[in-house]
């Protein structure tokens, strides 16, 4: 974990957030390539949940909603983590995570386990972030951050039914920023106390709940092996029962195997009618389907594939993170998937004389429109090569003396570093080629499936 904070900082892909003010705990910021990766990750989830499919629609809700949102949706009153302070060292645990807590005064010791430790028993916290709107504040005016991004298509279930003209099974989907007050953060962007969710709730007939339980399952895992996860650092977890959240009948986690240990990358869980229900009691409203040919109506279940966009991309950098030899000089690269590459190609004339920067310009003018693509001219070729493993981007392209005889330059693949002459004319379709190729991580042995 540790170098991958560092090459986040160092590359610019995350930073820590207000860091000439000493920082605030466990709250980032994206850097350039970031930005790039996270938008990639986003790109992918809304591609299989919209393009590639027939029967889910969009949303983007607001963050501040309705309050009583949260009391109908159970938050206000369950929503919550048992702590246990320490009368010693004055720090606060969660009382379930005491294991992966550090003592106050030992950090080499768990919270309880010295002779000093002292914890009160485990009390609730409610991890909604409070606020107020309007200039008054008083309890009239609280108001929360949503936690989660899936009351937003709760409270919406009625207008997609009208103007969405779907009949389950349908889903809404949406991305969108969370807030919640954590107590064990820590552990880089994988738990903060503001991140990022890609949520959809996929409403089915109640007979049908298991089978799209199932469905989404399968789906869920597929998506990250087919954005080259190592299938063997991936795995479902069903969850207890006492371990279920208060809306959920049946929840499977999708975990990786992060340096930390197998941890939750996303939650997929059946809601049964839990919200809608809800939602319907404390509005007077009716959330429900009605068939208007049979009559037929009923309240619909949910089936919720809940994933964290700063998880999913912890996941994806430490999949890639690779470490190789190349003429006896270490190398760092990030063997990303080309589709979630920040930069899909570098255009490298091999010296800034000569003719080659004209010409590479004009290879990254007619690349640029097509592919995010980097120019770079400054310094060493092979430190300019480095630079571009360590971001992540699959192919470079260099100019060299015979790029200006013939208009040919060699493609350099960050993977195999093979180099391999192309017409500068058939550039832009042989990067689309390679783009469209199925891409296996290097990282897996042979045997690996
Ligand atoms: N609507 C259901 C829901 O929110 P969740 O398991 O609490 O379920 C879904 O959250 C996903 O959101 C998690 O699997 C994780 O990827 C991400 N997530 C939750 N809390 C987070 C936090 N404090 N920091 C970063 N990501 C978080």
């Amino acid at each position: 974990m540790e170098k991958i904070v560092s090459l986040c900082k160092r590359r610019g892909f995350v930073f820590g957030s207000s860091e000439i003010y000493g920082g605030l705990g466990s709250s980032y910021d994206y850097g350039h390539y970031g930005v790039l990766l996270k938008n990639n990750v986003k790109d992918r989830w809304w591609r299989a949940m919209l393009r590639e499919r027939d029967d889910i629609l969009a949303l983007d809700s607001a963050i501040i909603q309705h309050p009583e949102t949260w009391r109908a949706s159970g938050h206000v009153e369950s929503f919550t983590d048992p702590l246990v302070d320490c009368r010693t060292c004055k720090l606060r645990f969660r009382a379930d995570h005491l294991e992966a807590s550090q003592c106050g005064r030992k950090p080499s010791k768990h919270p309880g386990e010295t002779p000093d430790c002292d914890l009160t028993g485990a009390r609730s916290f409610n991890l909604l972030f409070e606020t107020s709107i309007g200039p008054v504040k008083d309890d009239a005016s609280v108001a929360y951050l949503r936690p989660e991004t899936a009351q937003g298509i709760f409270l919406n279930f009625k207008n997609y039914l009208q103007f969405g003209r779907k009949k389950p099974p349908f889903g809404i989907a949406q991305i969108g920023k969370s807030f919640r007050n954590e107590i064990t953060t820590g552990n880089f962007i994988f738990r903060t106390r503001e991140f990022e969710q890609m949520e959809m709730e996929f409403f089915v007939p109640p007979d049908d709940a298991d089978r799209w339980f199932e469905h989404w399952l399968e789906r869920r895992v597929n998506w990250y092996t087919g954005l080259g996860i190592r299938p063997d650092h991936l795995r479902l977890r069903p969850h207890e029962r006492e371990e279920l959240s208060h809306y959920s009948s049946a929840t499977s986690d999708v975990e990786y195997l992060f340096p930390i240990g197998w941890s939750e990358l996303e939650g997929i869980a059946n809601r049964g009618d839990y919200d809608l229900t809800a939602h319907a009691e404390a509005s007077g409203q009716k959330l429900e389907y009605v068939d208007t040919a049979s009559g037929e109506r009923y309240v619909p279940h949910v089936i919720e594939p809940a994933a964290g966009v700063d998880r999913a991309l912890l996941a994806f950098l430490i999949d890639a993170y690779d470490e190789d030899e190349i003429g006896g000089e270490a190398r760092t690269v990030l063997r990303l998937h080309p589709l979630l590459a920040p930069v899909k190609v570098a255009v490298l004339p091999l010296v800034k004389r000569d003719g080659q920067p004209e010409l590479a310009s004009e290879v990254y003018e007619a690349l640029r429109d097509r592919f995010q693509a980097e120019y770079d001219e400054g310094g060493a070729i092979g430190r300019r090569y480095r630079r571009q493993d360590e971001i992540g981007t699959p192919w470079a392209v260099t100019i060299d003396g015979q790029s200006l005889q013939d208009r040919t330059v060699t493609v350099r693949d960050r993977d195999s570093l093979k180099q391999v002459r192309v017409a500068i004319d058939a550039l832009p379709q042989e990067i689309e080629r390679r783009l469209r190729e199925t891409w296996r991580s290097p990282k897996l042995s042979d045997n690996d499936s």
